[in-house]
């Protein structure tokens, strides 16, 4: 339980960053377990408030950071097979679908489109971008869904008459699960995709030093992004981590397949969350996110344990990202 002093405080802070009071004690919760167990990690999920949201749209623009771009030149150079795959009137299911930006290349490609289901958990980022869709595309008919995608799945039945249902999963945010997370998640996907198929964007297994350059850009941003759990913490939950005295630590573990980034203290230092003090050894980190690559071959072995039948698999010149069409199971 929250004590009783950080309520009101709490609720101040959520009223203005625009989420519920139920977001903030949930983060609460979940930064005192993350403090209080050993080793210290924590969901990657906090990194997006609005400032999080924003370095992370800088963080795709950066030289270093392929992923982002390298996704959308497949997406846009293969649109039509993908469209193909898709058939007439179907619908889209985008897991995390943030401003709704990458879902246009596809819609502007596909026969027909019928319904498009943008499911996030930021609802008013959410109904501001389904305004936006609806008006650039008038027969689409856009029902966001305001809804964590980890946690539970209830979507709107299938429309009579409709083409297939088709998941839209980009950006290799699977990526942050880990490989239970991430059966766990495409087990769930094929039961609400049932028929149709998923759409799933992976990031690739490659040169380390291209791993590590993206995830340790020069501008600082990523370590920004990293950072900005304690600005967020600071703010939303009153706690005082002194931001000078913490590091990005970004770096590719190789035989689990995976960057991690961690933020490690510089010192012996105490931290307060609410009424309890933390302390962290000089060098102790917090580890914020996992983000896996894939093996082609890997990422298939994956899906099809989850149920799904591999289809066809995208990928560019240099091989560092790939976009791969599942057939969710009858
Ligand atoms: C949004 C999870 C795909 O793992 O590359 C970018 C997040 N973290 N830079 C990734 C991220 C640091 C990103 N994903």
């Amino acid at each position: 339980m929250l004590s009783r002093a950080l309520r009101p405080r709490e609720a101040r802070a959520s009223v203005a960053a625009g989420h519920d009071a139920d977001a903030t004690q949930a983060f609460a919760h979940d930064l005192r377990a993350a403090l209080a167990s050993q080793p210290r990690r924590i969901s990657p999920k906090y990194f997006y408030d609005a400032r999080g949201s924003a370095l992370f749209d800088q963080i795709c623009e950066l030289p270093e950071y392929y992923p982002t771009r390298t996704e959308s030149a497949i997406l846009r150079s293969r649109a039509g097979e993908i469209a193909a795959q898709m058939g007439p009137k179907a619908e889209i299911v985008e897991f995390g679908a943030g401003s709704c930006t990458k879902v246009r290349v596809l819609l502007d490609a596909m026969q027909a489109p019928a319904r498009y289901l943008p499911i996030d958990i930021s609802g008013d980022h959410l109904d501001a971008a389904a305004a936006g869709l609806r008006k650039d595309y008038p027969g689409l008919d856009v029902q966001p869904v305001a809804a964590d995608y980890t946690q539970r799945l209830l979507l709107p039945a299938p429309v009579r008459g409709a083409g297939q249902r088709v998941g839209f999963f980009p950006g290799s945010t699977i990526g942050n699960f880990t490989p239970a997370e991430a059966l766990h998640f495409l087990r769930t996907a094929a039961q609400v995709l049932r028929g149709g198929a998923l759409l799933l964007g992976a990031d690739l297994v490659k040169d380390p030093a291209v791993l590590h350059a993206a995830y340790n850009d020069a501008q600082g941003v990523t370590a920004a992004f990293n950072l900005n759990l304690l600005v967020r913490a600071n703010q939303e939950l009153g706690c005082d981590f002194d931001l000078s005295q913490f590091a990005h630590h970004a770096f590719y573990n190789a035989p689990l397949q995976r960057i991690e980034m961690h933020l490690i203290s510089r010192c012996r230092q105490k931290v307060r969350v609410g009424d309890e003090v933390f302390e962290f050894a000089e060098g102790e980190t917090l580890h914020t996110e996992n983000s896996h690559k894939f093996t082609i071959d890997g990422l298939r072995a994956l899906a099809a344990q989850a149920g799904f039948a591999p289809g066809p698999v995208w990928t560019d010149p240099g091989r560092l990202f790939s976009v791969h069409w599942l057939h969710a199971p009858q």
